[in-house]
């Protein structure tokens, strides 16, 4: 119960990732809002995490949807001491076949999503005077570009990049900023990778995914339950003095 008594917000917890962070959480003592762009599937979720669990539709592209999420989650959990900011978008094309509009989109949710979702909450923790825990989502293809991968990539660069100036800006107000880079992790988000892989390298449908997995030095792709633990610490006082870094959790993969 290393998060008894803690309140957190997670983004993007419909599934995949965020899900499993919200039952970590939970599964620690904490009480956890679920955030998701998608009603439904996030009401689902939080509804079978049980009664510690809320569920929150917010879209964090949009002002008004972030303010009354957080506002809600407040209001019912009382207050916040950790963010997540997990919710993003993958795309992949040739550099030649980007478009303006996938561009815009994915910073949008990556990037804008990510930082307007910590100025809420740092404002909210700044207030309350208490500290707090954000933790955003990065990725290894924030440390290194890909042939196919340009937009991604530059949107999780830009959230290591966020997780530094934002890490030594709150750190005064006992705000903890810091970030976690996966690997490649199987599930839903990475079923839409292997598809984009297909169209563009010509590969059979869980060919790429076959193939990442056997080039992790671990030796298989991650499961959202390998990053729950980096999720844990981050969140306890064990890990105050840890401020504007992201750590790996990939296998193996990156290497500074
Ligand atoms: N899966 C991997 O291999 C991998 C690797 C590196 C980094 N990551 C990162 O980890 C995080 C979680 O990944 P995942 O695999 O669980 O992804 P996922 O695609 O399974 O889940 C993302 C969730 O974000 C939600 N979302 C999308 N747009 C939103 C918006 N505008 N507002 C609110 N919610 C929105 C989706 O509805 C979905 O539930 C992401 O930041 C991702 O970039 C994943």
């Amino acid at each position: 119960m290393r998060l008894h008594g803690k309140t957190a917000l997670v983004t993007g917890a419909a599934r995949g990732i965020g899900l499993e962070f919200a039952r970590a959480y939970i599964s620690e003592g904490a009480r956890v809002a679920l955030a998701d762009i998608n009603a439904d599937a996030v009401a689902k979720a939080a509804a079978s995490l049980g009664p510690q669990a809320m569920a929150v539709q917010m879209d964090v592209t949009r002002q008004e949807s972030i303010d009354a999420g957080f506002a809600a989650a407040i209001a019912h959990m009382g207050h916040l001491d950790i963010l997540i900011n997990n919710a993003a978008l993958f795309s992949a094309a040739p550099i030649a076949e980007i478009t303006r509009a996938d561009y815009d989109k994915l910073f949008a949710v990556n990037v804008a999503g990510t930082l307007f979702c910590l100025q809420t909450a740092a404002r909210h923790m700044i207030a309350r005077g208490q500290g707090g825990t954000i933790i955003n989502m990065a990725s290894q293809a924030g440390r290194r570009g890909e042939s196919l991968v340009a937009v991604y990539c530059a949107t999780k660069a830009a959230v290591i990049s966020l997780t530094q100036s934002a890490g030594l800006n709150l750190i005064q107000h006992g705000i903890n900023v810091n970030a976690i880079a996966p690997g490649v992790v199987d599930g839903e988000h990475w079923d839409g990778v292997d598809a984009f892989f297909a169209k563009y390298e010509g590969k059979a449908p869980g060919q790429k995914k076959r193939e990442v997995g056997a080039a992790v030095p671990f030796g298989r792709m991650g499961t959202a339950a390998d990053l729950t633990g980096m999720a844990i610490f981050l969140a306890t006082p064990e890990a105050r003095y840890i401020v504007a870094q992201t750590f790996g959790v990939d296998g193996g993969n990156w290497m500074a």
